[in-house]
């Protein structure tokens, strides 16, 4: 069995897919024939990949990520146009503004702790009616109940009933045990209005496997008011 397999950029395009779909025919402006779009934190390329097996056309993907090697693995997708090599808090504020139909980020918001910087960034960089759309790990996940049924192996350093459980429901977000970060569904529901977006979708379901566990997400579907 593979170590680590991922899936979040499979669940971020049925997503993106079936969000299209259902908004096409009565919004003539929900994504245009030719998109104008940014994948952050593109790695190897495997939403490029994905994205290409469905009638979504493309006039421009550029892909940011933070890693040299990866961009070069990148660089072999024939839809990706362009390609950024930086971080893409400081990338997306080097970009102009209102520029892009789509953004797109799968696993890649793990490696953030607070996400309303790159939810105003990434607001600021689309075009009215433009689409954010990306994958969260889910903290419900690693909680005691009242906010999930069960625990992975990477959970959150804190006993059941701790205050600290608390705090972190509060906070939206915690940093596991393995360095990734999970955010709860809740807080990414309040930067979305915070930062005007619409949610057009919220789904769940495993975003990668780990070590022989299932990693639980969630996928959004945001739309620039
Ligand atoms: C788990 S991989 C996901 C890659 C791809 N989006 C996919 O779905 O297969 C995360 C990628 O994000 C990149 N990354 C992590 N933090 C980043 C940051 N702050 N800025 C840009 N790229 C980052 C990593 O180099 C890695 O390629």
């Amino acid at each position: 069995m593979k170590l680590l397999a991922y899936r979040a950029h499979v669940m971020l395009v049925s997503a993106l897919v079936a969000v299209h779909e259902s908004r096409k025919e009565h919004d003539s402006n929900f994504l245009p024939t030719a998109i104008n779009a940014l994948d952050l934190g593109c790695g190897t390329g495997l939403l490029a990949d994905a994205l290409e097996k469905t009638e979504l056309q493309f006039q421009n993907l550029t892909c940011i990520d933070i890693s040299q090697e990866m961009l070069k693995r990148a660089r072999s997708k024939p839809t990706y146009t362009q390609f950024i090599e930086g971080d893409i808090a400081s990338s997306l504020r080097s970009l102009q503004q209102q520029t892009y139909d789509l953004v797109v980020a799968a696993d890649v918001l793990p490696y953030l702790a607070r996400l309303d910087d790159i939810m105003e960034r990434a607001h600021k960089a689309l075009v009215p009616g433009g689409i954010f759309t990306f994958t969260v790990e889910a903290l419900e996940a690693h909680l005691p109940l009242p906010y999930a049924s069960s625990r992975s192996d990477d959970h959150v350093e804190i006993d059941a009933g701790d205050p600290l459980d608390q705090e972190i429901h509060t906070k939206g977000w915690a940093i596991l045990s393995n360095g990734r970060v999970a955010h709860e569904r809740a807080y990414v529901d309040r930067l979305a209005r915070k930062f005007k977006f619409l949610v057009e979708a919220v789904g769940d379901g495993p975003i990668r496997w780990q070590r022989g566990n299932q990693v639980e997400g969630h996928v959004f579907v945001l739309k620039k008011v």
